[in-house]
């Protein structure tokens, strides 16, 4: 397998936006920022105002608790909500990549020995689920198993929420201030129209835990076989271990180099529909990488585990919103091509098909 080129050489910076927006640096960044969702599907962002010493505590918190017995982990877990809040064990979800029948035909496209790890079994991740922001209390809605879900708590985690929704709502914040970073730099006459989608939407942070000195972890092993994001954004931080491997738009594999203290948003199913292709939404999966392997087979003879933490957010609409190419984006020929879907019912679609429904 050829390795992944480290990519974009280029981060695009917040700072002048939140202090002069209308600035020429401003709209620069902006532009920037529309043109690597376009081309690349993500863009590598710096947010003055996020905090990362919440973040390493955030993942600190994750990785104690994928260190706990798995019955203690299982007790925090809500099939009857569709495991949208809650643990969900590594067992649980049937990604559509084990199926011949779900295989996306843009894998053929992709040039021999750049293409995705094939993928064989459930994807090697537990994962934790946090509702952020407010959520609709009655009635709850059409989705009650979505909007209506509580957030679930750990025992011997006093400050399991404390944490985990500031840190939420900071990743919610910055991707709302590069949506509308990106209308701007597509020349939107409302720079609000796709951040103000997602602003109260239905908003989950949903970080994922894989135990790399676990059985049978070898160097190529896969972590999330490779998908699409059905979100409209996934705003994430540098994960502990690097493993995510991206196809741009022109079918380039590649790296996503985030440097500290930065942030990865990946553009999802719900953004492509709104700008009606314009913006792009990448395949892409999380393998181990063979630089990993000493520290593993060091840590394994010592008896000790390491857990490789990432903290993605999912930024979607409320679960009634009609996704549909909407202000300038929505020219006759993208309206002929995108069909308007309802995000709740897609969303729940998708989850019974990966096995996560209740039964
Ligand atoms: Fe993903």
């Amino acid at each position: 397998m050829a390795m992944p080129v480290q990519w974009p050489g280029h981060v695009v910076d917040l700072r002048p936006y939140l202090d002069h927006p209308k600035s020429q640096k401003a709209r620069a960044e902006c532009r920037k920022a529309a043109r690597a969702f376009e081309t690349d599907g993500f863009v590598v962002f710096h947010d003055p105002e996020v905090d990362f010493v919440l973040c390493r505590e955030f993942m600190k918190m994750m990785e104690r608790f994928a260190l706990l017995p798995d019955r203690e982990r299982r007790k925090t877990e809500r099939r009857d909500y569709y495991h949208q809040t809650g643990f969900t064990p590594q067992d649980a979800e049937k990604p559509g990549a084990l199926y011949d029948d779900q295989r996306d035909p843009l894998i053929d496209l992709i040039p021999e020995g750049e293409r995705p790890h094939p993928v064989t079994e459930p994807d090697r991740k537990m994962r934790y689920m946090f509702n952020i922001g407010l959520r609709p209390t009655e009635p709850t809605g059409k989705y009650p198993m979505l909007d209506g879900a509580p957030q679930v708590v750990p025992d011997g985690f006093p400050e399991w929420l404390d944490v985990a929704l500031p840190w939420g709502e900071q990743l919610r914040d910055a991707g709302v201030t590069l949506l509308e970073m990106a209308a701007i730099g597509w020349n939107c006459g409302d720079p609000h129209v796709l951040s103000s989608v997602v602003e109260y939407g239905y908003n989950l942070l949903a970080p994922t835990m894989s135990d790399l000195t676990g059985d049978g972890v070898g160097p190529d092993t896969v972590f999330a076989g490779v998908h699409k994001d059905s979100s409209m954004l996934t705003v994430h931080p540098r994960a502990t271990h690097a493993g995510l491997d991206v196809w741009t738009r022109d079918l380039r594999k590649v790296a996503p180099r985030v440097p500290a203290g930065c942030l990865l948003a990946q553009g999802g199913r719900i953004l492509e529909w709104l700008t009606g292709g314009l913006a792009y939404r990448g395949l892409h999966q999380v393998v181990n990488r063979p630089e990993h392997m000493p520290k593993i087979e060091l840590a394994r003879r010592e008896n000790r585990r390491i857990i490789r933490v990432a903290s993605p957010e999912f930024l979607r609409p409320p679960t009634d919103y009609v996704v549909k190419p909407i202000g300038e984006f929505a020219t006759p020929e993208a309206v002929a091509t995108y069909e308007p879907f309802e995000s709740g019912a897609r969303l729940m679609e998708g989850l019974a098909r990966r096995g996560l429904a209740a039964d």
